[in-house]
Parts: C-alpha cells; structure tokens; sequence
C-alpha cells in the first residue's frame, strides 16, 4: 500500500478520504468518539498540508434512506471540537449541498459528506449501481485515502470502488492497523485465545469456521451465545438467536471436538424479563444454561462462566477479543463483560481488542486504552483480516 506521504504536495489539492465514524450514539451524545480520534493523525496531517478535505462516512445501517437518526452531525461536531480546522457537514452526500460546499472550501478545511448510506447504491450488490455513484464521489477529490479501517471489509461505494477512480493510498490508521494484524495472523504466540461476543449475530457466527483453524481456543459470548445454547437443545427463551444458524453452530461444535480445539460457551446466563430501557435497577436472575426460563431474556453470561473465561484468558499468550459479552451498557448486566477486560488487562498474553463496541465497552468500564496491546478500530474487518480473507478495502488500493 501507498502511504499518504507517497502522495506528493497536497497543497490545494482535494483530497478524499473514507473513514469509519460510526461511533456509538445515547440519542446525539457519542458515547465513545475513539474512532474519530483514530483518524485525527491522517486528518491533521492533511490539513496542515493545506490540502481541501473532504470526508465520506458512514453511521449505523440506514438502508438506503435518509434518515436523521443515521445523521453525521453529532460526528461532525465532535470533529471541529478535536481538530483545529474548519468542519462543515454536508446536508446531502452527492447533491447540491455537497457539490456547494466541496466548491467553497479554502485550504485546510473540511467538508463531511452526509451518511454514505443514505445512498441505496452505496451498499448494491451490482457493481454498475455503485460505480455509478463512486464517479459522483471522485469527482469531489484530485486522490483518494483510504482511512476507515472498520469498514474495509466492505465492498462498498465509498471503500471499494471509489479507489479504481483516482490515485489513492493508506491512511496512517489503515497501516498501523495491518501492522498489528499481521502480526497476529503471521506468529501468535501460542495459546491463542479468541473471544466473541456481541449483537452482530449473522455477520460473527459466519467466521466462526476460519477462526477454529487459526485459534487454540475460541470462547463465545453476548447475543451469539444463545444460538450455541439453543443448538445444544437448551431453551433460550426470548434472547438473541439466529435460528437459520442452529445446524452450522452445532457443525462448528463438532469440528472444533475433531480438531481438539476448545470452544467455550456460557455455563450460566443472567437473564431479565425484557431488554432493559430506561433507569435500573432491573429484575435480574442468573440461571444454569440449560435451564432458562422460556418467558426470559439472556442479557449477559453468568458468574460462572465469566470466571472460566478469564481463566482461559489468563492462560494464553495471545488474545484477540471482538463483541462485548452482554448489555454492557447497562451496569446490571455488565459484570461478564467487566470480568473479560479485566483478564485482558492483567494478563501478560499479547492482547487486542477489536470493534467499536468493544472498544467502547473497555473505555466505559473506566480501563485505560494502554491496558490492552493494541485497540483495534475494526471488529468485523479486523476478525475477518484475522480469518485470513482479503478484504476489498486494502485489496484494491495500489500497491497491493
Ligand atoms: C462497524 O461498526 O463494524 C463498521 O463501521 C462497519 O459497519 P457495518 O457492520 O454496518 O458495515
Ligand atoms: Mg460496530
């Protein structure tokens, strides 16, 4: 890959950049703005070159509607606040606004695009739908940088093929985050241990299978527990569950049993009536797994559980872990996903978190950044780099 520094005197020049801010909202409030401040190094350098910066983004999963909800604006703000430059967020992605605001700015600035994927091309599975719109894009940039490192998996509008378009390269986070991936899909110390957990339950239960083969152990938690749960027969009541999955989670156990490799799944469950909304505390019960009630909902791993997964952290040399283990935003149910950062910052195993939820999960239970080896911006991307799959983002940057 190219690095900016490649890209010659950008004074002047408009420069197109992609990067992940898909940060986690309370209503406007971003809750953890880690992954802005990941791209201030490429942004700041940009800027002080002099060039004209304009950033495409993504927020949540709008579908191909504008939806307020989606909006930029809280990353927008947050933006101006870190960065000594002028911020302006566009009122569309390739409309009016855009193509006026792109038109008006001075060196130095910064003009966000609206949500991507507001753009039902942005996500098409036909590549003409979304190089129609990656020649929208490119028209707003003399070079592409590619910095979103969370969302390179992507074959995506604004990832992918925006980068056939124009001379592009890596930004400072995309090459720090494969430096330390590499590393890990090269040499892992071994034990190595992968922790997974969270509310993406298709997109996780699908790298289960390449993650076996590079992993000594791999230990589940959070939403995609229960689709293990119930493919053991248990009852899982009304919790997360990928039913179409059940049969493929039950192969994954007895694959994982031939190639002698652990698989962990939660022995006990804390469960509730429904999700939690608004204040606690909330009615709360911790349940052996295979006796959950058939009216409750498993919202975060158990007491015992939690203990054997630190265990089998503390026995590693090498732990990667992806997906908070339960509602972690709500402290009633935050006690399994305490418990795993914990052995992750008192190990002496080489240690990477990965993915915003993750990240901002470590961040919020109060644990430094520097607990950890290395924080990684991405959690599908980097579990997927870690599967050993080329992802469209880098794949297509020169030089690769
Ligand atoms: C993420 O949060 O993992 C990235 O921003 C990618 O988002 P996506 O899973 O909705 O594509
Ligand atoms: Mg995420």
């Amino acid at each position: 890959m190219k690095s900016i520094n490649d890209l010659g005197d950008l004074k002047g020049k408009r420069v197109l950049i992609r990067c992940d801010f898909n940060v986690p909202l309370d209503g406007e409030t971003i809750t953890d703005d880690g992954r802005i401040k990941a791209a201030l190094p490429t942004l700041k350098q940009l800027t002080e070159a002099g060039a004209k910066v304009v950033v495409m983004a993504h927020l949540g999963r709008p579908k191909g509607e504008v939806n307020p909800k989606y909006s930029l604006a809280p990353a927008a703000k947050r933006l101006g606040e870190l960065i000594d430059a002028k911020v302006t967020l566009a009122g569309d992605v390739v409309g009016e606004s855009a193509k006026g605001a792109v038109a008006g700015m001075a060196e130095g600035d910064i003009v966000m695009l609206e949500n991507v994927r507001y753009e039902p091309a942005e996500e098409s599975k036909v590549d003409a739908e979304r190089e129609a719109l990656a020649a929208k894009y490119a028209a707003f940039g003399d070079v592409f940088v590619s910095d979103g490192f969370g969302v390179v998996h992507r074959k995506q509008a604004s990832v992918y093929d925006v980068a056939k378009l124009l001379p592009n390269a890596a930004g400072h986070l995309v090459a720090k985050e494969v430096e330390v991936l590499k590393k890990l899909t090269e040499t892992p110390e071994r034990p190595y241990v992968v922790v997974l957990g969270g509310a993406k339950v298709a997109d996780k239960l699908s790298v289960i299978d390449n993650l076996l083969k590079v992993a000594d152990t791999l230990i589940i938690g959070g939403g995609m527990g229960y689709t293990f749960q119930k493919a053991k027969g248990y009852e899982v009541g009304t919790s997360l569950l990928d039913a179409e999955k059940i049969d493929t989670v039950t192969g994954y156990m007895k694959d994982a049993e031939a190639a002698g490799k652990g698989l962990l799944i939660p022995s006990d469950t804390v469960v509730s009536p429904s999700f939690p909304s608004g204040d606690g505390p909330f009615e709360k019960t911790t349940v052996a797994s295979d006796s959950m009630p058939a009216d409750q909902m498993g919202l975060d791993i158990g007491p015992e559980t939690a203990k054997a997964y630190a265990d089998a952290i503390m026995g590693a040399k090498t732990v990667f872990w992806n997906g908070p283990m339960g509602v972690f935003e709500v402290d009633d149910f935050a006690a399994g996903t305490k418990a795993v950062a914990q052995a992750l910052a008192d190990t002496d195993a080489f240690t990477v978190v990965g993915g915003g939820d993750s990240a901002a999960a470590v961040r919020q239970l109060g644990f430094p950044d520097d607990a950890f080896g290395h924080i990684s911006t991405g959690g599908g991307a980097s579990l997927e780099y870690l599967e050993g799959k080329t992802l469209p983002g880098l794949d297509v940057l020169e030089g690769n």
